[in-house]
């Protein structure tokens, strides 16, 4: 064997990145993430800025690669043969309905293991790996995502810069004339364009589902219990001043809830809670793809801007209308707070991210806590805690009640903007 160039540090820090593995932290999420953020920033910081640009155009390659190849149906047909070792012939075999060139497939093949998509075992033969093999069932999170690349998500950035050039470089803050309707050519704005072709929805549906695993458990930063306990008291008070049972009662809304995840981890919680104490609010075409227990949750299509159809329930409500919910001044009742995501400073990888990533897709962004302080007091509410997850760089939940009058709180906090001071987006 050639005697290698490298030192023998450089080749003990070579050997210990390959020795790590998917099994070393395999149940350990959080772990996972951080370690995948840090092997970025490392990459980020030895390559030359030359390389930089290489990543993006070989990512960007790397996935119009796995797109293709979703088309041709081969991870779907390779899946279900079993998922074995195959050669280039029978990955020709797999593809369905249209057989594509044998050059074309052992290039595109070639590209895709070099990233690890795929495995080359062997002159034309190929092994899936734990990615491929996601990409082959249709309905997982993981093929969802990928079609979102297709359907929403790379003509967005790639239009971004016309876009900018074109509204003079000011922050994107109109919901209707976003980047993401411009470039599109039906001129739709994402939520509306998602209701023009199912596939659109599902996609983008599954994909929030994926993105799951970049999220802490509300119900882990936030002690349900007093919340659940409260309710059940003023239920049985209710039902016991009048001498029946008046139902359950409301006791968590989620608007906009998307599949249900936040709803279901406090049904996982307290299983106890009754059918009707939770609603799960979407968008028609997100709410028929919910993933909820139907006999305890309540799902409802309902659009924000309308006005709210649960009564005497709080909640935050886009258009800024606190009565819209009912009752304002509950102070001690915990059914009257209401739960949101603060990004904090210092944010990781993935909040920057989804905050560009918002900006994109619907002039939105993420807030930091002196922004949401400012948004939740002009809205009506006063915070009256923050819990923060235990691991830094995912979501924390904001309490805060319906409250009269003025309060001077959040102010200091830095809730400033560069250029909008009364948060008048949303
Ligand atoms: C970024 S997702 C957040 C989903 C969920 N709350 C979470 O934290 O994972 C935003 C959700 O708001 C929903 N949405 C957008 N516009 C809406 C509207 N006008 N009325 C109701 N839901 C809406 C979307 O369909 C989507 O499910």
């Amino acid at each position: 064997m050639k005697p290698s160039s490298l030192t023998p540090a450089t080749e003990q820090i070579i050997a210990t990145l390959d020795g790590i593995g998917a099994t070393d932290l395999a149940g350990d999420r959080q772990a996972q993430i951080a370690v995948a953020a840090a092997a970025r920033r490392m990459l980020a910081r030895i390559q030359t800025p030359f390389e930089h640009v290489l990543r993006y155009q070989i990512d960007a390659g790397i996935a119009a690669t796995c797109q293709v190849l979703l088309d041709l149906g081969l991870w779907k047909g390779w899946t279900e043969a079993g998922g074995k070792d195959a050669s280039l012939v029978q990955l020709v075999d797999y593809c369905s309905p249209v057989a594509p060139d044998m050059n074309l497939l052992g290039r595109l093949l070639r590209y895709l293991a070099s990233e690890y998509v795929v495995k080359e075992v062997g002159v034309n033969m190929y092994r899936p790996t734990a990615y491929s093999l996601e990409l082959g069932k249709p309905t997982s999170a993981t093929t969802q995502a990928l079609l979102v690349c297709d359907h929403h998500w790379l003509d967005s950035c790639r239009h971004m810069p016309a876009f900018l050039a074109k509204t003079g470089y000011q922050e994107p803050l109109d919901p209707v004339q976003s980047n993401y309707a411009d470039w599109t050519p039906e001129k739709l704005t994402l939520f509306a364009r998602m209701q023009t072709n199912p596939a659109y929805a599902v996609s983008f549906t599954g994909w929030m589902a994926g993105l799951v695993g970049y999220k802490a458990d509300w119900t882990d930063a936030y002690d349900t219990k007093d919340l659940v306990e409260g309710f059940f008291r003023e239920r049985e008070k209710t039902n016991s001043s009048s001498g029946e049972s008046s139902g359950s009662g409301t006791l968590l809304v989620d608007i906009g809830g998307s599949h249900g995840l936040d709803v279901s981890s406090l049904l996982a919680k307290h299983p106890d809670l009754p059918a009707g104490s939770l609603v799960l609010q979407d968008l028609t075409h997100v709410t028929a793809h919910a993933r909820v227990d139907p006999d305890k949750v309540t799902v409802m299509a309902h659009d924000f801007f309308d006005p709210q159809p649960v009564r005497g329930e709080p909640g935050l409500p886009p258009a800024r209308d606190p009565a819209r919910l009912g009752r304002p001044g509950l102070p001690a009742d915990p059914a009257a707070r209401v739960g949101g995501h603060d990004a904090r400073t210092g944010v990781s990888m993935y909040q920057a991210a989804v905050d560009t990533g918002l900006m994109f897709l619907v002039s939105a962004r993420e807030r930091t806590e002196g922004q949401w302080r400012l948004l939740l007091k002009s809205a009506g509410f006063r915070v009256q805690a923050i819990w923060w997850p235990a691991v830094s760089g995912t979501e924390a939940v904001i309490e805060a009640e319906l409250c009269d009058g003025d309060d001077d709180e959040g102010e200091e906090d830095g809730g400033e903007d560069y250029n909008n001071e009364d948060e008048e987006e949303e």
